[in-house]
């Protein structure tokens, strides 16, 4: 927690801390709850924000209270100069923690240099043990360099090691217990996430994803669980494993929605400030970066400007039970996780 002064507070009264950031929209896996497998709708790569243009933004981000940097994509590590991007974030004034949230196939080769650049720690997605299952999810023959990553990060001292599992039924939704076997065997931080409606093909159906409670029953049969108190903003309800140290935590975004503690901020890879996953609205602070009738202190403010633009227009929740409830035109990958 940051002892400066939150000052991207919205009309709810929630502090702004914590900035997502996506550094590509490509990914090398196909996961079918983020985008369809033939996806091509990718963002031109004039478009992506630069190096230089985003640690302008992070910059005035962190001058207005931002103290955590969670890199995502796409699959962040596609960027080729994501490990530089570490680096200058962390030799920033001020520098946030950082942390990334990738799908672990090139972490068996960038971990260890992750850490020098100041990494903190990683969130590495990971939905099943089968190889099989994993290529029909992920339409990529890939879990060996998932697992091979993940003992990389291990070895480099990304800790906590958290991996993200989201059941999808008929799908994996026979996989928690198993998994939460092999993440206690491995020192995995084990998170379900509840399946949300963000694939882009529209196959999300609140009727048939499996809950959280689905899941707190099922592991409950082999596992005795007590939940840890204290939550503060991380999305995560953490349960102790066995009378712990351990844990495994449920991300209920669906069906218990954390809207009321949410301290996010996203910036997509093309340099679109959004206050929510879920928003329907996004600022362009590429256009701002890219005026060339601005001065450098122009920039900034216009930036600055946006960002609080951005969290004064930011809405209570998501609302994705709701009737009226509309998906993001972007999927997932677009978005940053
Ligand atoms: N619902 C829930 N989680 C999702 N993720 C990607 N798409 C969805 C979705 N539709 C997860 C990924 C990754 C994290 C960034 O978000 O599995 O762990
Ligand atoms: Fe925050 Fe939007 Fe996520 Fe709710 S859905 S927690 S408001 S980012």
């Amino acid at each position: 927690m940051s002892d400066r002064e939150p000052k991207l507070v919205d009309t709810f009264g929630r502090a702004h801390r914590d900035m997502r950031v996506s550094l590509t929209d490509r990914c090398s896996l196909r996961c079918t709850y983020c985008m369809p497998a033939d996806f091509a709708d990718w963002i031109p790569s004039a478009e992506l924000l630069t190096t230089d243009e985003l640690m302008t933004v992070l910059e005035v981000a962190i001058e207005e209270g931002i103290d955590e940097v969670r890199l995502t994509g796409g699959e962040p590590l596609l960027r080729p100069d994501a490990v530089d991007v570490v680096r200058r974030i962390n030799a920033l004034p001020q520098p946030p923690r950082i942390s990334l949230t990738t799908n672990g196939l090139r972490l068996a080769a960038q971990a260890g240099a992750l850490r020098d650049a100041g990494l903190e720690r990683v969130n590495v997605s990971l939905d099943t043990l089968d190889r099989e299952r994993f290529k029909a999810m992920t339409h990529r023959d890939r879990l060996d360099d998932v697992l091979a990553g993940l003992a990389a990060a291990r070895a480099a001292g990304l800790e906590p090691l958290k991996v993200n599992t989201v059941l999808m039924p008929g799908v994996n939704e026979d996989e928690a217990i198993p998994m939460l076997r092999r993440a206690l065997e491995e020192g995995w931080r084990l998170r379900f996430i509840e399946q949300m409606p963000l694939d882009a093909g529209g196959l999300w159906s609140r009727t048939r994803m499996v809950t959280a409670e689905q899941i707190l029953e099922e592991i409950s049969r082999e596992f005795d669980l007590t939940p840890v108190p204290v939550r503060g903003s991380a999305p995560a309800e953490e349960f102790f494993v066995d009378g712990g140290p351990e844990t495994v935590g449920i991300i209920a975004s669906v069906t218990r929605p954390f809207c009321g503690t949410c301290d996010r901020m996203r910036l997509t890879a093309d340099g679109q400030l959004r206050n929510c996953l879920f928003a329907r609205d996004e600022l362009d602070l590429r256009v701002v970066l890219r005026d060339e009738g601005l001065s450098d202190a122009e920039v900034r403010e216009g930036i600055r400007a946006r960002l609080h633009r951005s969290v004064a227009a930011k809405l209570p929740g998501h609302g994705i039970d709701d009737p009226s409830f509309i998906q993001p035109d972007r999927p997932m990958s677009a978005i940053g996780g």
